[in-house]
């Protein structure tokens, strides 16, 4: 009785139909699910843990008790560090660049991540995720801060892993975006949606109306045609990957866009929105700053914000178009 197609067999089908991509995608990936699945585990029993952990941060074993973005933090970083295809990580978790040193061997990618996304709703048992973007070195690469600012159009992959009612793998190496649904009672991720296309146009926006009041005039007049408008739904569930899933699968758009508080925005630009932006855009959508293509925003900081205005293409075109005339 056939499983279904598997995310690693799936990979190694895409290599063959893709010459160019080598194979170190399907070993790098394969390190990546492991953790995934190792995350999954942690994040599905958070909520025990904190149970049993009231004795003051110490679980039934003894062991201190993480915070789940250091724990899901280090998973990646155990998980990844020693397969031999990157030279170097980095996270939101990390301030500086994580370099893989003689320890083990070094490998010609970068993995950037946000190790858990959305973790503020992790006690209240709403969906988290991770997000991750690929690399290649570029020639010189001493993996340092400066070989990780590349913009988003120079990705090689990305994608994110939703932790939820089920736990999804979504991913694209450029054909195409994929999505595998986690079976835990064979520990595989097996497709479930692919080729992913976003609707033109959707029915729903996600935005935080709590910061309504700092919110410049292109945001407020775009979001009072939506109202007015009519026809439309307020969807924000404050964890990006679920947000930005959602969205993908229904059509809509999602904006974090700059205002008088968050003057650049406050979703990073090298960790959730590139990769998103790459997705999407893989999808059949858009992904803007207000003013430009995400993925074409030359990086200066690894930790840097950005604004994010991302979904639909009918609906990022006509928020930005919103945008720049409030700034007229
Ligand atoms: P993280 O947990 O990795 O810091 O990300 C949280 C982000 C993102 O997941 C979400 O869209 C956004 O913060 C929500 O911000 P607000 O609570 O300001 O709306
Ligand atoms: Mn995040
Ligand atoms: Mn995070």
């Amino acid at each position: 009785m056939s499983i279904g197609m598997t995310l690693t067999k799936f990979l190694l089908e895409e290599q063959r139909r893709y010459p160019n991509s080598t194979g170190n995608f399907t070993a790098l990936f394969s390190d990546l699910v492991v953790a995934a699945k190792i995350i999954s585990r942690e994040v599905n029993k958070a909520g025990l843990i904190d149970i049993l952990g009231a004795t003051g941060g110490k679980n039934t074993h003894g062991e201190e008790v993480q915070k789940l973005d250091v724990l899901a933090n280090a998973a990646i970083i155990k998980t990844m560090e020693h397969g031999g295809h990157l030279a170097g990580m980095a996270s939101e978790e990390m301030e500086g660049v994580y370099k893989i040193d003689g320890k083990y061997p070094k490998g010609g990618y970068l993995l950037l991540f946000d190790p858990l996304d959305g973790s503020s709703n992790i006690d209240v048992n709403i969906s988290v995720g991770t997000i991750f973007s690929m690399l290649k070195c570029k020639p010189g690469c001493d993996c340092t801060d400066k070989d990780f600012l590349q913009p988003g159009a120079s990705q090689v992959a990305a994608g994110y892993i939703l932790y939820s009612s089920s736990t999804m793998f979504v991913y694209t190496t450029g054909h195409g975006v994929h999505g595998f649904t986690l079976d835990p009672s064979v520990g595989e991720f097996l497709l479930s949606h692919e080729d992913i296309k976003t609707p033109e146009k959707g029915r729903i926006y996600s935005i935080n109306e709590g910061n309504t009041q700092h919110w410049l005039p292109g945001t407020s007049r775009y979001i009072e045609h939506l109202k007015t408008n009519g026809g439309i739904t307020a969807r924000y569930v404050g964890s990006l990957v679920a947000d930005f899933h959602r969205n993908l699968l229904k059509g809509g758009v999602f904006l974090y866009p700059a205002d008088r508080k968050a003057r650049a925005g406050k979703l990073r630009l090298l960790y959730e929105a590139n990769p998103l932006s790459f997705i999407v855009e893989q999808a059949g959508g858009a992904s803007s700053t207000g003013d430009a293509r995400v993925m074409e925003v030359p990086p200066s900081e690894l930790h840097q914000r950005t604004p994010l205005i991302i979904g639909s293409k009918a609906d990022v075109e006509e928020a930005c178009r919103w945008w720049r005339e409030g700034r007229a």
